[in-house]
C-alpha cells in the first residue's frame, strides 16, 4: 500500500523499477559520490534487490506526486524486532529532482510509515561527518546526534567513520506484537 505524503508518495521498489533506477543512478553519480554507492546496472540491480527477499530490508521509491518522477530511494534495513524494534534507513536523491525538499517529504513519509504502519520504535542513520546535505537531511527530521563509530561502514573501498543519528517513535505508539510484554 503506498504511503501518501503531501508532494511524494512511498512505492515499493519492484524489479520492473529495473531501467528507470539504473538510468536515474547513472545520471547521479556526482551527487552519490563517496556517499552512496547503488546498483546502476541490470545485473547488479537484480543482485541488489535480493536482500527485499524477506521482511528484514524494505526499499522503496519516493515518487513526486504530480508528474511520477522518482525523486530518490529510501530503504528501511536491517528491521529488528524484540526488544529493539528498530531499523536502518539508506536513501539517496536523484540528481535531477535533487535539492527540492522531495527527500525531507519522502524521509517524513518513511518515518511515518515506520512508526505507524511497521511500529517499528526506533530508527537510526549513519552518516560520514563530511556528507553535510545528509547531516542537514536527518537534522531536519528531529534526528538526535548519538556520537561517532570509528571505521562504521565500507563505503568507496575504505572502512569509513560514522556519525550516528536516530530518532524514536511519537507518543502515543502502538507496539509491534512481537515487543515483549515485560
Ligand atoms: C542527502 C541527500 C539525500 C539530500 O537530498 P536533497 O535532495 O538535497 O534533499 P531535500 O531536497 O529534501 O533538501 C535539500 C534542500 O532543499 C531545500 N528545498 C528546496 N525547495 C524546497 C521545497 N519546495 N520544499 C522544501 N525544501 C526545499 C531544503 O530547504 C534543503 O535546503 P538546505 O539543506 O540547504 O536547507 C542528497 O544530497 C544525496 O542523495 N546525497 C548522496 C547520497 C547520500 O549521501 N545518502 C545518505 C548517506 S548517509
Amino acid at each position: 500500500m503506498p504511503t501518501m505524503s503531501s508532494r511524494v508518495e512511498l512505492r515499493p521498489l519492484t524489479l520492473s523499477d529495473q531501467d528507470e533506477f539504473c538510468m536515474l543512478v547513472r545520471a547521479s553519480a556526482e551527487l552519490h559520490g563517496p556517499w552512496m554507492q547503488l546498483p546502476s546496472t541490470a545485473d547488479e540491480f537484480q543482485a541488489w534487490m535480493r536482500r527485499f527477499d524477506d521482511a528484514g530490508n524494505l526499499g522503496f521509491l519516493i515518487r513526486v506526486r504530480e508528474t511520477g518522477e522518482a525523486a530518490g530511494m529510501v530503504n528501511i534495513n536491517s528491521v529488528i524486532r524484540g526488544r529493539y524494534q528498530g531499523a536502518s534507513l539508506g536513501y539517496a536523491a536523484f540528481a535531477p529532482s535533487a535539492g527540492r525538499g522531495y527527500m525531507t517529504d519522502g524521509l517524513t513519509a518513511t518515518l511515518r510509515h515506520a512508526f505507524t504502519d511497521l511500529r517499528l520504535h526506533r530508527l537510526e542513520a549513519s552518516i560520514q561527518p563530511a556528507n553535510k546535505a545528509s547531516l542537514a537531511l536527518v537534522r531536519r527530521l528531529g534526528f538526535r546526534y548519538e556520537g561517532v563509530s570509528p571505521a562504521c561502514l565500507y563505503i568507496d573501498g575504505e572502512w569509513r567513520d560514522h556519525e550516528r543519528w536516530s530518532i524514536t517513535a511519537p507518543s502515543p505508539w502502538t507496539p509491534d506484537p512481537s515487543l515483549p510484554d515485560v
